[in-house]
């Protein structure tokens, strides 16, 4: 897909990956809009975007993603503004295993109402563009670590659910891909991390090789321009960089 004049719609977008794909596709001539729980992050990144790109360009529109009117409202807005969306980025999540059930409504349910919203109104088939889904899960989806079962469970999940719709032999006339994002562990505020948000903080943070913001930004650009793409993860490392994994690889460090 050619990103110019298309409309990509993030979850997630006020601040770190979000924002960061947000900067990456307005550059490319693409329209944006930024849902995300919080109001005034959201707020103050759309005015620095739309400064560097255009008043038009790119919107916020606070959006609590477990709120099923309100994301539905969110998803309403951009397609009222734009006309439509041909990218879905079901990106906002959390890491904090105290509070695991919504971890589970965040980083799972909301990225599977998401992605039936997106499709619906993307669907070839049924009246629509077409389109690309991307859905943010984790390096943790792949491989199994103590530090946060849950969390890696919900990413988990979120692979196989999108994966497994990307096979679905109705998408070829939907005209719409599937791609997961798999990223290790990255330097954003989701690891300003309290002592007991997840199992021995500390060990996860010494054991961890850190990739980029701009690493897991080029898996959402190859994810929305490479038309061969679908229902592969993309998997994010610092050293190895942007790599396809087939479905039945698993990389290990
Ligand atoms: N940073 C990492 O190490 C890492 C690694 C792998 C995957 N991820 C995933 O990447 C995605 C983006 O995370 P990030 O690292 O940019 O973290 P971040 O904390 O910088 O951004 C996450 C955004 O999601 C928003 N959000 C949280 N709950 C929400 C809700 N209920 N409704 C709407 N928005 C909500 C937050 O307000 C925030 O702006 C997440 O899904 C995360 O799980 C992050």
């Amino acid at each position: 897909m050619q990103l110019k004049d298309k409309v990509v719609f993030i979850t997630g977008g006020a601040q770190g990956f979000g924002r960061g794909v947000a900067e990456a596709v307005l550059k490319k001539g693409a329209k944006v809009c930024l849902a995300d729980v919080k109001r005034d992050q959201g707020e103050a990144t759309a005015k620095e975007l739309q400064a560097a790109s255009g008043a038009d360009h790119v919107f916020f529109v606070k959006c609590d993603v477990t709120n099923v009117a309100g994301f539905e409202d969110a998803f309403k807005a951009a397609v009222s503004k734009f006309g439509h969306v041909d990218v879905m980025c079901n990106n906002a999540g959390i890491l904090d295993e105290r509070i695991w059930e919504k971890q589970l409504e965040i980083n799972f349910t909301a990225v599977v109402r998401g992605t039936m919203m997106a499709l619906n109104h993307m669907r070839k088939d049924k009246g629509g563009r077409g389109g690309v889904i991307i859905n943010t899960a984790s390096m943790a989806a792949m491989v199994p670590t103590y530090w946060f079962p849950v969390y890696g469970g919900c990413k988990s999940a979120v692979y196989h659910f999108t994966s497994s719709w990307a096979q679905n032999p109705e998408m070829k006339a939907a005209e719409v891909r599937l791609v997961t994002i798999c990223p290790t562990g990255a330097k954003t505020a989701l690891l300003d991390l309290d002592d007991d948000q997840i199992i021995q903080p500390a060990d996860f943070i010494e054991d961890t090789v850190f990739c980029t913001v701009d690493q897991v930004v080029s898996a959402f650009l190859m994810a929305m321009e490479d038309d061969t793409i679908n229902g592969t993860a993309l998997t994010v490392r610092a050293k190895e960089g942007v790599e396809k994994m087939k479905l039945s690889m698993v990389p290990v460090d």
